[in-house]
């Protein structure tokens, strides 16, 4: 457990080199600025006017920006903050009182651990401690999550439950929005549902150092709530931008998944957790996946004539290999599931051997 950024960082008067981040992804100057016309959506404002009205909203901002807050969600406030409470509780505890869940190995269904799943061999390390369990269904999971402090499994069961259910809600109303039929996420496509906990301790050196580097989720949508500490970063139009917290609000993120399904129409965007030097910073992040063996591909209902698929039909696990092996967390990942270039070839093949009219058209080769 020594590795712990809790077990050694408070005592630390610099960074350590392995956790100096190369100058092309440091974050530099750390002020960057809040952008306000990041989307803020009053979910129970939204559905008082009418379901069309929260489509419309939800629908733009996951099209032009790939995320956006949400308040008056339906989760309630107390249970909120105390599930925010009792994972902070959890990491002031002692080691001995953790020790229980801290493991190494990244196949582990419910651990502790710091900076990566592949710490012995990553360039850099991250700063930031995780707490990560599986949590759907409940019951195959509960059993291995930490049993200190004594209300954690219970504040956290409550938790899963209440998010799934307004995870539910809101992947209705894009799936609506998208003119996908009811239940288009079903089971398969949201199967794998985590809890996972970044602790960032105050950092020596917030310019060189990163909680998490820029990257895109590789789930189908995450829903991320931050406490008080402000450190989520986006990038758009090559920019880096501040998400400023909204007490009780979760960050609606998509990840590759909703980006690949709704071939290119909704986008998944771009973040990093930055450091700061005074404060610790807690985030919890409630991540929606596909089971490992479900197919994931551009819905048939959005394609058509003039849209052609951008991706290749592939299973989930086959993604997240790629995701990991070639540690390649932003847009790079999907790469190989573009099918471009097979669209070419296909293209030429109709053409040469048919002599048919090259249907393909304007290709959309680029999102
Ligand atoms: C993540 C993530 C950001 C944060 O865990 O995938 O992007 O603010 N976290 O902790
Ligand atoms: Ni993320």
């Amino acid at each position: 457990m020594d590795k712990l950024l809790s077990s050694w960082s408070s005592s630390a008067k610099s960074l350590p080199e392995s956790y100096v981040f190369p100058v092309d992804s440091r974050p530099g100057d750390t002020n960057v600025p809040f952008c306000n016309t990041f989307p803020v959506i009053d979910l129970e404002a939204a559905l008082a006017n009418d379901r069309h009205d929260a489509i419309q909203q939800i629908l733009k901002a996951c099209q032009d920006f790939g995320f956006f807050q949400v308040i008056n969600h339906g989760v309630n406030n107390d249970l909120v903050s105390d599930t925010m409470n009792v994972v902070k509780e959890f990491f002031n505890m002692p080691n001995e009182d953790k020790a229980s869940v801290y493991s190494e190995d990244p196949s582990k269904k419910c651990r502790l651990y710091t900076s990566t799943y592949d710490y012995d061999n990553e360039k850099v390390h991250l700063w930031r401690d995780n707490l990560r369990h599986h949590c759907h269904p409940i019951e195959d999971f509960i059993n291995l999550w930490p049993q200190k402090p004594a209300r954690y499994r219970d504040v956290v069961r409550e938790y899963s439950l209440q998010v799934d259910n307004l995870s539910s809600r809101i992947l209705e109303l894009i799936s609506e929005g998208l003119g996908l039929e009811p239940g288009y996420f079903g089971d398969g496509l949201t199967g794998s549902q985590l809890f996972s906990v970044n602790h960032y301790p105050p950092c020596p050196n917030p310019n060189l150092a990163l909680g998490l580097p820029k990257h895109c989720d590789a789930c189908l949508i995450t829903f991320l709530l931050q406490d008080e500490m402000y450190g989520l970063q986006v990038y758009r139009n090559g920019e880096w931008f501040g998400v400023q917290p909204i007490p009780n609000a979760f960050v609606v993120i998509l990840g590759h998944q909703a980006q690949v399904i709704s071939n290119g129409k909704l986008i998944s965007p771009e973040h990093r957790a930055i450091t700061n030097s005074k404060n610790h910073r807690t985030s919890i992040v409630y991540s929606i996946n596909p089971k490992p063996d479900t197919i994931i591909e551009p819905a048939k209902a959005l394609i058509n004539k003039s849209n052609y698929p951008l991706y290749r039909a592939f299973q989930f696990k086959e993604f997240l290999k790629a995701y990991e092996v070639k540690k390649d967390y932003n847009e790079g990942a999907l790469e190989d599931f573009k099918i471009k270039e097979e669209l070419k070839e296909e293209s030429s093949h109709k053409t040469r051997d048919q002599g048919c009219e090259n249907q393909l058209g304007d290709l959309h080769l680029t999102k």
